[in-house]
């Protein structure tokens, strides 16, 4: 019976989406897709697969030479200590490895403490498993990240695994070094698997350091990593990303869910990136930068917004998660708008102001009163969107 499903919800962002389609000239701030293209090193390596005609079934879990290439890249960059590259998984994005963790990790009714706020495909994933996600606060006042007594606390007898998201969807917090040595005394003292989900471990800004809970004595053992090409290398619509984890039995069970559910992944995405991986890497620092200067004018737009809209620039990812002033005036929005105030701000921002935006509650309980913009996209469009809140909030244009 497949009923469990129909509890399963979909991302709001979905909602938003339809939404968006409905309106003339968006500012499309709603989804967490970059400007960028793709590097050359990867159109290249997918333009000659093509020619050379690569289009057949693969190995199950990928490419020996791009397995080798990852490994070689997770010791290098993330100080995992990778020995073999049959750890290594190729996955269909970074969404896919997650629900692979997931499927092979997890037993119905067990427990996995969660950031709240956070991605919603990351509950997804859980309760897809028929697992139960835990909810545990990311405070602003600690610059969106945990107080480790709250998350110890969290922990019963059910509690399988902690999923962690650093630099975070959606609020840009980044765990420092202290906060994952702290998850991972946490992990060892009551025996469970960290799932760490490093999707934006390349957008980090103002010297902060993204580190890799396996690099960490003792926790690779006990840690699956998901990795995508969709951020480093501006490859979201090419769904290109990877797993690592030691455990063999895990393995093969994340095995079998991936033949069954795609054989492999597309062979001439999988020389993409290869093409990625063999060449020049300067393309995720220009990104990086690039994002950094985007952040700054985005965030420099919202501070003349009288603080309706508020908050700090984020150390990591691409999202300003803000919080609305509670005394804004819902009236503004039409028929009073929906009881959750980020709701009715973001249907405000989308209908009156051609804003897409994602409502804070989409993202759990504790994200309610918070609305996340995506400043991934081009300058043009950031001031677009500003200009555009400038004259719906009554702040008068610049000059
Ligand atoms: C936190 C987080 N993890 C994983 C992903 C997966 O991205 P993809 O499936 O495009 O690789 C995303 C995408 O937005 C994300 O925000």
């Amino acid at each position: 019976m497949a009923d469990y499903l129909d509890s399963v919800p979909f991302s709001g962002i979905i909602r938003i989406r339809d939404m968006m389609y409905s309106v003339p000239d968006p500012f499309r701030l709603d989804q967490g897709d970059v400007s960028f293209d793709a590097p050359n090193s990867v159109k290249d390596a997918m333009i000659r697969a093509v020619r050379e005609n690569r289009s057949h079934y693969l190995q199950t879990t990928g490419l020996p030479r791009l397995r080798e290439l990852i490994s070689e890249k997770l010791r290098r960059r993330n100080d995992i200590p990778v020995d073999d590259p049959d750890d290594v998984m190729v996955t269909n994005g970074g969404i896919h490895g997650l629900y692979l963790i997931c499927h092979a990790l997890l037993e119905p009714g067990d427990e996995v403490i969660v950031p709240d706020p956070e991605w919603p495909p990351c509950m997804g994933s859980i309760l897809a498993a028929r697992a139960v996600p835990v909810g545990c606060p990311l405070h602003e006042s600690l610059a969106w990240r945990f107080d480790l007594d709250e998350l110890a606390s969290k922990i019963g007898p059910r509690t399988r695994a902690i999923y962690l998201n650093s630099p975070n969807n959606p609020t840009g917090g980044v765990l420092t070094r202290g906060d994952l040595e702290g998850m991972a005394g946490i992990a060892m003292k009551h025996d469970l698997w960290i799932i760490s989900d490093e999707a934006y471990e390349d957008v980090v800004f103002d010297g902060a350091e993204h580190v890799s809970i396996a690099s960490l004595a003792g926790m690779y053992e006990r840690t699956f990593s998901l990795f995508t090409f969709s951020k480093t290398f501006a490859m979201t619509g090419l769904r290109l990303g990877y797993v690592v984890g030691r455990d063999p039995k895990i393995r093969e069970r994340m095995k079998k869910v991936l033949f069954y559910t795609a054989s492999n992944i597309a062979s001439v995405v999988q020389y993409g990136g290869i093409g990625g991986l063999e060449g020049s890497q300067a393309c995720t620092e220009e990104f990086r930068r690039e994002l950094q200067g985007r952040r700054d004018l985005f965030y420099e737009g919202i501070a003349e917004l009288d603080g309706v809209l508020s908050g700090k620039p984020p150390r990591g990812a691409f999202y300003a998660f803000l919080r609305i002033d509670p005394a804004w005036r819902r009236d503004g929005a039409e028929g009073g708008g929906p009881s959750s105030i980020s709701w009715a701000m973001a249907e405000y921002l989308i209908k009156r102001g051609r804003i897409g935006c994602v409502p804070g509650a989409d993202f759990g309980l504790n994200g309610e009163g918070y609305i996340r913009f995506c400043f991934a996209r081009e300058r043009q469009e950031l001031l677009g969107a500003l200009d555009s809140m400038r004259s719906l909030f009554g702040v008068p244009a610049r000059t």
